[in-house]
């Protein structure tokens, strides 16, 4: 039994050892210590003497260099020689080689470039979206991911990634809740601390491990009315126990790096906030490491128009000039400028004017030299071009076997009437659907450097999984343009290719029905207004499901959808996300019957729109939702106040129970423990996994809780028949909270914990607290 510390004070999150403690992707090997041990450097006199030596040297000129950085299409040589700081989204290893020799050998100190990359999920191999990952409640699946897309962006002379991206959303409209782990801030604890380790390693100074930047500080995605850089407003109750955990565990998992963010929180923007930058990232925390403000945020501080006659963003109106914007800045806790330039180009006035002190100057670029030191640069500071050139040492078979096993644990199969699914591979399968032959939206939104002609499209993947004759007919079309020449009304907008995905159908024995969302519709600046299969995707559904054939629609995409229409009509869905290079692969893994599908959804899925924000993991209210009553907290049009698919929710084609839910002791001292177990059985007749599933919820306390809050997982691979007892320890980290004065608290009391294997378990024991 191992205790992960991933948050919080002693948030702990105890392994049994099983096949899914930290090796799953190699089920039945034991857990790896070492990609469990901190990754973080140690607190190393030397290096703190060469960077004291090297301050000592450094004009101020010099530091106000180190502390900007510039993307590929602004950096120069002269911007190499006056030694600026950081590069990124440049790939190409001979300009990269070039551009750190002039740093090297041409700036006065020597001192390297750190290059940076948005390796998200993944470089070359692309694995599933993060949502997706997350839908594997597997920490493997995004430890892999982490590490081959280290390995591949290492390789080019990447040492840093802008990644993990570990911002709760509970607002499926936004698209970049794709990038996330979805609603849950244990869940993404987790993931985010597999993902820093699965990229650092023991050390992020080995030639195949980066350090990761966790982003984005803080709040980013909560937007107001679910738009990209929009307002956030909380209370700091909130705020700590729902968003800033996984930036913690990324922390303590060794990040050193962070990425503050474009939003405004309280009124203060991200990357202008003494409060989160310093006080609870840097002294409470003791983060020692850097944070570089994303792209343009100092800039979108200012007022618009600015005072000053500079180009560029411009909106919160917390600054009013580029100095101004640069001095807020720096002087809140932001080390590193990306993009704009105010820092830099306005420093020494600011120094001159007392704006900004010497000693937060000297800080700044302290922690950035510390990551360099750490990152070994200035022993290493090129790349290996031979080995960057080798189209040997990207996307390699062993890779892409890693990547189809992540995709088909991702998928998460959300009905499956009168046992549609698994389809007879062999049997004649008809792959219907405007993504059906489609190499170019499984990627995803941050492909890296995938490229769309390495991608399996869903069809070819039918293809090699069957012995029977596949067809194919694509029904209508999806628009890949992005805005403003994007028009709504060309999605899926004809039905003149129905008839022809109806004959198709019929003719076959099965259909794979192929629909979804683009990848130009995830990502950054990708609002969605409405959750619904864009076009006329859901008459496809139906015109095809009329058939009465056995129809499984396959779902790509990277967001909550709004169902009820799809799954009222279809009796098989599986949810596939965007899986990545294997897509197509990895869904006839799972289609056919390959791989039992086992993933679990880790975001709530609405009814309709108007439910938005629903999450599991609300606050009760004096009003519960009873669809009986009026004077409630509900809607009146809806005859349910749940979500269509709940948060934990996946199918499998066994099916599975879970039951003796066991507490160690009845009262636990605030210092102590109590160990809770349960046993998961697979009663069905073929192997698969389930995922143990541990909530909590305090009945009475001063500040009224979350009606459940999951504190432990496991995912559990059973044969027919067998069981599995699964335990997680719980302690003061687990039932305690963060106040509104942002204190951690344990109050005595009765803690109810539920157990089973989605967010509405049932079976249900206490425990009290004592003093
Ligand atoms: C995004 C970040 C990204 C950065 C650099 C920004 O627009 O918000 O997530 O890391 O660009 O590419």
């Amino acid at each position: 039994m191992r205790r992960l510390a991933i948050s919080g004070a002693v948030l702990a999150l105890t392994l049994t050892g099983t096949a899914t403690a930290s090796t799953v992707l190699a089920p039945g090997r034991a857990p790896d210590e070492a990609a469990l041990a901190p990754t973080r450097g140690p607190a190393d006199r030397s290096i703190e003497q060469r960077i004291d030596q090297l301050l000592r040297k450094m004009t101020t000129a010099e530091k106000l260099q180190q502390v900007q950085l510039l993307s590929d299409g602004q950096v120069t040589d002269a911007d190499a020689k006056a030694g600026v700081g950081g590069v990124f989204s440049l790939t190409d290893p001979a300009k990269i080689n070039r551009l750190q020799r002039i740093a090297v050998r041409q700036s006065r100190l020597h001192i390297p470039i750190l290059f940076a990359y948005d390796t998200i999920h993944g470089y070359r191999t692309i694995f599933p979206v993060p949502l997706g990952a997350a839908s594997s409640f597997d920490p493997d699946v995004a430890r892999a991911d982490a590490r081959i897309g280290a390995r591949e962006s290492a390789t080019v002379g990447i040492k840093q990634v802008y990644s993990p991206m570990v911002d709760v959303s509970h607002e499926p409209r936004w698209g970049r809740i794709v990038e996330g782990n979805g609603e849950d801030p244990y869940l993404g604890s987790v993931m985010a601390a597999a993902r820093v380790k699965g990229a650092q390693g023991r050390s992020y100074r080995a030639p195949d491990r980066v350090v990761t930047s966790v982003k984005h500080y803080v709040g980013y995605g909560q937007p107001e009315g679910g738009r990209d850089y929009n307002t956030t407003d909380m209370s700091e109750q909130r705020l700590r126990n729902l968003y800033l955990p996984p930036f913690k565990a990324a922390i303590d998992a060794g990040a050193d790096t962070v990425m503050c963010s474009f939003n405004s929180i309280n009124g203060v923007p991200g990357c202008a906030n003494p409060y989160t930058e310093t006080t609870i990232l840097k002294k409470q925390w003791g983060f020692d490491g850097f944070i570089e403000s994303d792209y343009t945020a100092v800039a979108e501080t200012r007022a618009c128009p600015p005072r000053t006659p500079d180009e560029g963003p411009c909106g919160h109106g917390t600054a009013a000039d580029g100095p101004s914007a640069g001095a807020a800045a720096l002087m809140a806790g932001t080390d590193s400028e990306m993009v704009s330039t105010y820092i830099r180009d306005y420093g020494k006035q600011l120094l001159a004017q007392h704006r900004i002190t010497k000693s937060r100057l000297d800080d700044a670029v302290r922690r950035i030299l510390r990551v360099k030191f750490r990152a070994g640069l200035f022993e290493h500071p090129y790349v290996d071009q031979s080995k960057a050139s080798d189209p040997a040492s990207f996307l390699t078979a062993a890779d892409r076997r890693t990547a189809r096993t992540a995709a088909a644990r991702s998928m998460v199969l959300l009905q499956n009437e009168d046992a549609t699914l698994p389809l007879d591979p062999s049997a004649d399968t008809a792959v219907i659907g405007p993504l059906a032959d489609d190499q170019h939206d499984v990627l995803g939104p941050w492909w890296g450097q995938g490229r769309d002609e390495d991608a399996v499209s869903v069809l070819q993947g039918v293809r090699d999984g069957s012995t029977g004759t596949t067809t194919y007919a694509k029904g209508c079309s999806l628009s890949n343009e992005e805005p403003p020449a994007y028009d709504p009304a060309d999605d899926c907008a004809s039905d003149s290719g129905f008839a022809d995905a109806v004959a198709t159908a019929q003719a076959a024995d099965q259909v794979v029905l192929v629909v979804g969302e683009t990848r130009e519709m995830s990502g950054e600046a990708t609002t969605r207004s409405t959750l619904d299969l864009p076009g006329r995707q859901e008459d496809l559904v139906d015109a095809v499901a009329a058939t009465g054939k056995p129809v499984v629609v396959v779902l790509l995409n990277g967001r909550p959808l709004t169902l009820s229409g799809v799954v009222a009509s279809a009796p098989a869905v599986l949810e596939a996300w965007f899986p990545g290079t294997e897509a197509g692969h990895a869904v006839s893994d799972v289609v056919f019957g390959k791989v039992n599908p086992s993933g679990k959804l880790p975001v709530s899925f609405p009814q309709t729109l108007g439910q938005v924000p629903i999450y599991y993991n609300h606050e009760p209210t004096g009003r519960p939702c009873d669809v009986t009553q009026k004077y409630v907290s509900r809607y009146r049009d809806l005859r349910s106040c749940d979500p269509l698919f709940p948060f934990g929710f996946g199918l499998s084609y066994t099916t599975f129970s879970v039951s003796d839910l066991r507490l160690s002791r009845t009262t636990m001292p605030r210092t102590g423990r109590v160990v809770a177990s349960m046993k998961v059985t697979n009663t069905g007749d073929v192997a698969g996994a389930d995922v143990a599933q541990l909530y909590l919820h305090d009945p009475v306390a001063s500040i009224s809780q979350p009606v459940r809050r999951l504190r432990g997982f496991e995912r559990v691979a059973l044969q027919p028949g067998e069981s599995k007892v699964v335990r997680f320890t719980l302690d003061a980290s687990d039932v305690g909270f963060y106040d509104n004065r942002g204190k951690f608290v344990v109050e005595p009391g009765t803690i109810e914990v539920y157990a089973g294997d989605d967010s509405t378990a049932t079976l249900r024991r206490t425990f009290r607290v004592t003093r």
